[in-house]
């Protein structure tokens, strides 16, 4: 009987139907039909999943016109089955964003930095480019205060680059422990599920190392225009090694060719309730009609050995370099020239991580780029799948030869290839030995109070004399090779990793060597909670404003 009914409702949908009424069927005029469908598309039809002509995509299979829908009707329970999985889960972060295709053109010689193949002069990159906001879910406004995300990812000849930055220099906290503490406190309170200006200025006013960013959003540049009128910045400090393996501590610079402009307050409340995609239109539709935004890029770059002495930490992500001290050098432009052709194949599964580097880029000391090395395809697993990296948007456009395989949705293979390295079959493995050539020697820690420092010092650029608990080893010390950065103040026994709000570090017990050095007992660490612990930093030489002021 089912088999007669869905017979009975093919002949239907393709216009041949003769029935008369019938108890158990609907009538065509109880049901669409291509008599009343809209166009000639109806003519053309669909087909199933399995490729196969589909049955009706506006009618399910029931049992008469208004009996119950038959469990057999497969092209249904497709349709059911899968709209139910039609969202990936939405970006813990940034989940709000735009983005389009471009290229990248290195249009200077800057291989006395880097020999990274995409900065060659000359080579043009394909790229895509992804902006956000950092707070709001993925229906919310474009123009709530907040900063703006800027992902880069250039399909290079030597890998995929990626490069995920922010319209700001700078960001509010120095450590990657207190990112997820920073997200929840900017995000949705536990109970009412609402956002609270008192949770995000408590965590703000009790990290006092991000005011600098704080400042930055509060201010002028604190609700964009739109994605074309904002710059970006890598934000963090890299490493780049030139082909004689000359390194540089490099700071990247997106400069917008269209100007710097922001909204006012209140012209971005009333546009938030108008037209929620604001930015999001005003990207596709420029690019759409061939004004195609572009932003000139330049680094700052600074000797690999001007790290150790340099006053502020140059890989303190709350700081910027002042300009007098490494001014800009022009690299190239990139425009955006294309809008995607699917939204959610190309933008909404489109996966940035900053572990994504190429020969002749490094990761640099900065603990929050640290940590995202980390946090960004571990994310990406969990988000899109672990094959996540065979997407089309994602894939590296160079032939590819890696041993991770299968797993969920395993498109690419090696066929019969040996799965394991080394091999005597053929496939090749990477086998480098010795030093890393993007590394670096990490011989101490930044200071923490860099005052302190310089007093212990010389002159004030020079790095003070180590700790006996937290520097280097004797033999390092002693080493030709240049430590960076890094000094500590010898009149403190903790090691603080940096200038803490709270004075509650978890520090490592001091030592008797730093003791004896200073002369002075330690003071011990204030328990959490303690009047004393809860007091923030004084402000020090390298975080009086004066040295974080923006000069971008
Ligand atoms: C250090 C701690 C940080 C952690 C653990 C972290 C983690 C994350 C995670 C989990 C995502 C979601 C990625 C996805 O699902 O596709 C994300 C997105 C993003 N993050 Fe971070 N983040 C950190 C710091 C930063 C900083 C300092 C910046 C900027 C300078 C930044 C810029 C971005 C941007 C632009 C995106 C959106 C990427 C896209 O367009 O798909 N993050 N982050």
């Amino acid at each position: 009987m089912p088999g007669r009914l869905r017979v009975r409702r093919l002949r239907r949908v393709h216009h041949e139907a003769e029935e008369t009424a019938c108890p158990t069927l609907p009538t065509p005029a109880e049901n669409e039909s291509v008599m009343t469908a809209p166009s000639d598309e109806a003519m053309i039809g669909s087909t199933t999943d399995n490729g196969a002509p589909a049955p009706s995509d506006r009618n399910s299979l029931t049992l008469g016109a208004d009996g119950p829908i038959l469990l057999h009707d497969v092209h249904f329970l497709n349709q059911m089955a899968h709209f139910n999985r039609e969202r990936v889960p939405e970006r813990n972060v940034h989940a709000k964003g735009s983005g389009a295709f471009g290229e990248l053109e290195t249009t200077e010689d800057v291989s006395a930095y880097t020999k990274a193949a995409l900065f060659q002069p000359g080579v043009r990159t394909e790229m895509l480019a992804r902006f956000s906001t950092v707070a709001g879910e993925q229906g919310s406004p474009d123009t709530w205060r907040d900063p703006r995300g800027f992902s880069l990812k250039f399909y290079t000849s030597e890998g995929n680059y990626d490069l995920v930055g922010n319209n700001t220099p700078v960001f509010f906290v120095r450590d990657t422990m207190k990112f997820p503490h920073f997200i929840r406190s900017q995000k949705r309170r536990g109970g009412s599920g609402l956002r609270d200006n008192n949770m995000q200025w408590d965590f703000w006013s009790l990290n006092p190392e991000s005011a600098h960013q704080v400042t930055y959003l509060m201010g002028d540049r604190g609700i964009p225009k739109s994605y074309r009128h904002m710059n970006g910045y890598g934000s963090h400090t890299y490493l780049w090694i030139n082909a004689a393996g000359q390194k540089h501590w490099v700071k990247y610079h997106f400069h917008s060719d269209q100007g710097v402009e922001g909204l006012t307050d209140a012209d971005a409340s009333r546009i938030a309730g108008e037209d929620a995609d604001f930015h999001r239109r005003d990207l596709y539709d420029s690019i759409g009609k061939g004004d195609f935004p572009s932003w000139t890029l330049s680094i700052q770059a600074m000797p690999y050995e001007d790290a150790r002495a340099y006053r502020i930490n140059p890989f303190d992500l709350t700081k910027v370099w002042p300009h007098a001290d490494y001014p800009l050098v022009k690299v190239g432009t990139m425009t955006l020239n294309r809008n995607p052709e699917n939204f959610f194949a190309q933008i909404e599964q489109a996966a940035f991580e900053p572990s994504a580097l190429v020969p002749g880029i490094g990761f640099s000391p900065d603990k929050m780029l640290l940590g995202r090395a980390f946090a960004y395809a571990d994310t990406h697993r969990h988000r899109i799948g672990p094959n996540y990296l065979q997407l089309p948007v994602n894939r590296p456009k160079v032939e590819m030869n890696t041993y991770t395989q299968d797993g969920p949705m395993a498109f690419e293979h090696r066929g019969d290839d040996p799965v394991y390295a080394p091999n005597s079959f053929g496939r090749g493995y990477a086998d480098n030995v010795g030093p890393d050539e993007a590394g670096w020697r990490p011989t101490g820690r930044w200071c923490a109070r860099p005052t302190r420092c310089a007093r212990t010092t010389t002159t004030s650029h020079r790095p003070a004399r180590w700790s006996a608990t937290c520097g280097p080893k004797r033999s390092a010390r002693r080493s030709s090779r240049p430590s960076l950065g890094i000094c500590l103040p010898a009149s403190r026994a903790t090691c603080s990793t940096g200038p803490s709000s709270t004075g509650a570090t978890s520090t490592p017990t001091p030592a008797s060597g730093s003791r004896r050095r200073s002369g002075r007992r330690p003071r011990a660490t204030p328990p959490v909670g303690s009047p004393r612990a809860r007091r923030p930093t004084l402000p020090t030489r390298s975080s009086r404003p004066t040295h974080t002021r923006a000069t971008d």
